[in-house]
């Protein structure tokens, strides 16, 4: 089956009770036994009909083993990180979402899990990191937010494997109708299913893909036992949302390559950042593993205008955190979601106060670009 037809019906393509067509919302916390340990479901943080359909349609269309569904992104990236123990390492690249790189440096640190930070296209650095030993884990999003850098996923995965370290892949720029990392050597897909999975701003969520049973053994035990599970409701928010990835994705990567080519030409932009721009470093890599650029877009304001005065000026596109929902949104990084990473850090790999960050929307993509054109007229510095 194509990947637009798994989609629409998944692994659990009806409810087997009912005949529903659309997986029912089990909102229940418990089941009833029909005796001493006869069960299908036991509690609903161990296991619910409606998250496991959708642990299910994630695993497929990522091509893993397992699928697990939690709380947040967040949620599900600190599973995955409850793996690691005292002492070891994790490698992660120079700019990745704010949030990744708090919980690593902030939460995880409490417990004596490292982090080394590499470039995320410098093979050679990652080598060399992965020659002195002790690293457990590679994490790699690609493309990067807010810098869009492109990793070859393949490279990392053999040059990890080789070392015996994991490879972690954020997928949430792309989604699985995009780009599959297992394909390319990755051993765990996480995404923030806030996003492009969900992709109508109305949920949080996250969720984990493994490539092989033993990791999901171990994370599953960890959601099991740690609790960040998703809950019914949003379990079902979620397999509707997979049900028109499809479509989305398509006119996300058509409007983004015409708002690209409208920002080329615009004297208030001084920088793009897309991987969909020829003459970007990661343009090759992207066109192999991925089948697409996606709806993000990342540029830096030129000196004669104001970003602020720029974001505020803007009226289809709505200024606030988050990204890959149908609505154009566009955000500041170094003072919102990125804003959790030290400014040096910031300044040194480009995540600059002039750096905005666009998740282009699926609506008619002259209206996105007659609001940008606008939003720059108005925000022309005297
Ligand atoms: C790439 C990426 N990964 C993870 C997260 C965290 O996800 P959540 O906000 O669902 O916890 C985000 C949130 O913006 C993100 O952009």
């Amino acid at each position: 089956m194509k990947i637009e037809s798994m989609l629409v019906h998944g692994p659990v393509d009806k409810d087997e009770a009912t005949g529903a067509v659309n997986i029912p919302i089990y909102q229940t916390s418990t089941y009833a036994q029909q005796g001493l340990g006869v069960f299908k479901y036991e509690y609903s943080r161990t296991g619910n009909p409606t998250r496991e359909a959708l642990e299910k349609a994630i695993a497929s269309l990522e091509g893993g083993y397992g699928g697990l569904a939690f709380a947040s992104g967040m949620a599900a990236t600190t599973a995955v990180l409850s793996m690691f123990r005292a002492g070891e390492r994790i490698i992660i690249p120079d700019n990745l979402y704010g949030g990744t790189f708090r919980v690593l440096d902030k939460v995880f640190s409490h417990f004596d899990l490292k982090y080394t930070i590499v470039a995320p296209d410098d093979i050679a650095q990652l080598k060399t990191e992965l020659e002195k030993g002790g690293v457990s884990a590679v994490f790699i999003e690609t493309p990067t937010n807010p810098l869009m850098d492109v990793t070859d996923i393949r490279l990392v995965a053999d040059a990890a494997h080789e070392k015996d370290a994991l490879v972690i892949v954020d997928n949430t720029f792309m989604s699985p109708y995009l780009q599959r990392p297992i394909e390319y050597g990755a051993d765990i897909v996480v995404h923030s299913a806030t996003k492009y999975i969900g992709g109508h701003s109305n949920t949080v969520a996250g969720l984990v893909v493994t490539k092989t049973k033993e990791l999901w053994d171990r994370i599953q035990f960890i959601q099991n036992s740690t609790g960040g599970v998703l809950g019914p409701f949003d379990s079902f928010m979620l397999l509707t949302g997979l049900k028109t990835l499809a479509v989305r994705m398509d006119r996300h990567n058509e409007n983004a390559a015409k708002v690209f080519d409208y920002l080329k030409g615009e004297p208030a932009v001084t920088k793009i950042y897309y991987t969909g721009d020829p003459a970007s470093k990661g343009y090759e890599i992207q066109n192999r593993q991925a089948a697409g650029h996606g709806g993000m877009i990342s540029f830096v304001v030129a000196d004669g205008y104001d970003h602020k005065a720029f974001v505020e000026s803007l009226k289809l596109i709505t200024l606030g955190e988050s990204l890959g929902g149908v609505e154009s949104l566009i955000c500041h990084p170094a003072t919102m979601t990125h804003a959790a990473i030290p400014k040096e850090i910031r300044d040194r790999v480009g995540i600059t106060d002039t750096l905005l960050r666009l998740s282009v929307g699926i609506e008619n993509a002259d209206d996105i670009i007659n609001d940008l054109k606008e939003a720059f007229a108005k925000a022309k510095k005297s």
